[in-house]
């Protein structure tokens, strides 16, 4: 077999259960899958609201390459310092340009060729950022002055507008991964021109809730119809990702298989 970089892209990981679970599975995936390149969705890793400079150590610890968020990033104002400083730690591309962070990095992986990440965000039912399109135009521009090899995290609500930008891209990227709805679909696969797509790839944490929140703090919510205090739920936790190949010559991914351990 032609050599191919492997990579593992992890949804979106939701408080202390996600982590948690992640760090119990992540490297027997890694061995079984002969992965290269971890890239984790960290928008929920503090109680469900942004991430800490704690937890993104964890990460690289861990062995994470690259950190994609959403628009859960800004729950926390001090995450601003920690998106300036850190290169691979990436918040959605599209937001207004004033907004301190990174949309999209490259990561060297020496031997194994260089990966392009793209973080974008979606804008039905969500904040009406830039256009998410042609902001992937303009990064693609930046991006493939290194490598053809791109994976994009694309967080939207939206299955018509992720699906939509899986075509627009398609055969200019290796992956659009869906993230943000937590709940994983049934549709992994690879587009006529070589991009391999999933709609949402799923929560890494608490699936005993309603998208990670207590049940009955979201059944109250909808009723109500007014905002109660957001409480992380703790039980039934699942470990959702992507296993991908791409050929760094071409930038095509060859395969796409979804995990989600334990399964439904
Ligand atoms: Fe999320
Ligand atoms: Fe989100």
């Amino acid at each position: 077999m032609s050599r191919t970089l492997n990579v593992l892209f992890v949804g979106d990981v939701n408080g202390r259960p996600g982590l948690t679970l992640l760090r119990t599975l992540l490297k027997s995936y890694v061995q079984k899958h002969e992965i290269d390149c971890v890239v984790v969705n960290g928008e929920n890793t503090d109680g469900g609201k942004s991430i800490t400079a704690e937890q993104l150590k964890e990460f690289q610890d861990l062995g994470v390459h690259a950190v994609t968020t959403g628009n859960h990033i800004w729950d926390n104002w001090k995450v601003k310092g920690l998106l300036s400083e850190h290169r691979t730690l990436l918040r959605p591309l599209n937001y207004p340009k004033d907004n301190p962070g990174y949309g999209f990095c490259v990561i060297d992986l020496k031997d194994k060729g260089r990966l392009g990440v793209l973080n974008l965000q979606g804008r039905t039912y969500m904040q009406p950022l830039d256009d998410p399109f042609k902001s992937a135009d303009w990064a693609l521009s930046k991006i493939n002055n290194e490598t053809k090899m791109v994976l994009v995290d694309f967080h939207a609500e939206a299955t018509a507008e992720k699906m939509a930008l899986a075509w627009y891209l398609d055969g200019r990227v290796s992956a659009v991964v869906g993230t943000h709805t937590h709940i994983p679909t049934a549709d992994a696969r690879i587009l006529p021109g070589g991009t391999a797509y999933i709609t949402d790839v799923g929560m890494t944490g608490p699936y005993d809730s309603v998208i990670g929140m207590k049940k009955e703090i979201a059944i109250r919510r909808f009723i109500h119809q007014t905002p109660y205090k957001f409480e992380l739920a703790e039980h039934d936790v699942r470990f959702c990702a992507v296993a991908m190949r791409f050929d760094p010559e071409t930038g095509k991914a060859v395969k796409i298989e979804q995990i989600v351990f334990p399964e439904f």
